[in-house]
């Protein structure tokens, strides 16, 4: 290799989470409820490692006592700063307070993103997201962390049923604009024991928001690829 590619190549991987590599790595969950738990289970269970974080300290505590030796619990901003990769899962509504709390830190962070806006619950945020598409709303609210929009469509107790499941596995699109991200992206739905369906750009992700024609649908990879008319 020349010595040009070869310093490319290691600072590219000094740069590139762990995660990227196929190798485990630090994920911080912000919100320890029905779906912070769930993907925190599962990635615990492919190795990662997990700090939950949630408003209220004990939930997380308990989430991460439910997990076992791979998981911590600790604040917001502890969980922001121990993940390579931060994985939110609140109300959308919670959304700005979180950009309030840790915008900064979250700068430049992957961040996954399966949070839905709900008008009823969400008021004028959750009808204007719902309208734009979530993901860009998210990425709007976050400005400048890489965000990845995955896992928002189905219901964590069919997610965690059908996770890991014999092949074919039960699909799962994702959607981001930063190439890294996405690779990070897509090992971590595989490793949550799915199929990842890469599905464009955050934007396009709003053909699998939640409510769409795919939402709520098991399918297999194949399957959703021709449903996103992705082929
Ligand atoms: N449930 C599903 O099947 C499902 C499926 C796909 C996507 N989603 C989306 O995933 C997100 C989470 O849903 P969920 O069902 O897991 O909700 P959940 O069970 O209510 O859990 C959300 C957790 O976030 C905490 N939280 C609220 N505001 C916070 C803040 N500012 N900082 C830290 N933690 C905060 C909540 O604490 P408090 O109780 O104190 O408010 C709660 O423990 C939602 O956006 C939802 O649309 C849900």
């Amino acid at each position: 290799m020349k010595r040009r590619a070869f310093l490319f190549a290691m600072t590219a991987a000094a740069v590139m989470p762990a995660l990227a590599q196929g190798k485990p790595t630090k994920i911080g969950i912000i919100g320890s409820g029905r779906i912070g738990s769930t993907f925190g289970t599962l990635w615990a269970k492919a190795g990662h490692e997990i700090m939950f974080s949630d408003r209220d300290a004990d939930v997380a505590k308990k989430a991460a006592e439910a997990v076992g030796t791979k998981a911590l619990s600790g604040s917001v901003e502890q969980a922001v700063a121990f993940g390579d990769v931060v994985f939110i899962a609140v109300p959308y509504g919670a959304l700005p307070a979180i950009a309030q709390q840790v915008g900064s830190q979250l700068k430049g962070k992957v961040v996954i993103d399966p949070n839905n806006p709900v008008p009823a619950r969400d008021g004028e945020l959750g009808a204007q997201a719902k309208e734009k598409g979530a993901a860009i709303s998210t990425a709007a609210i976050l400005p400048g962390a890489k965000l990845v929009r995955a896992f928002n469509s189905w219901g964590y107790q069919t997610m965690a049923r059908e996770a890991n499941r014999p092949a074919p596995r039960m699909a799962i699109p994702i959607a981001a604009d930063d190439p890294g991200a996405l690779k990070v992206g897509i090992q971590l739905v595989s490793d949550a024991g799915f199929d990842p369906v890469p599905a464009g750009s955050l934007a396009a992700s709003k053909a699998f928001d939640l409510g769409s024609s795919v939402s709520g649908k098991v399918m297999t990879a194949d399957e959703m690829r021709k449903a996103l008319s992705l082929n």
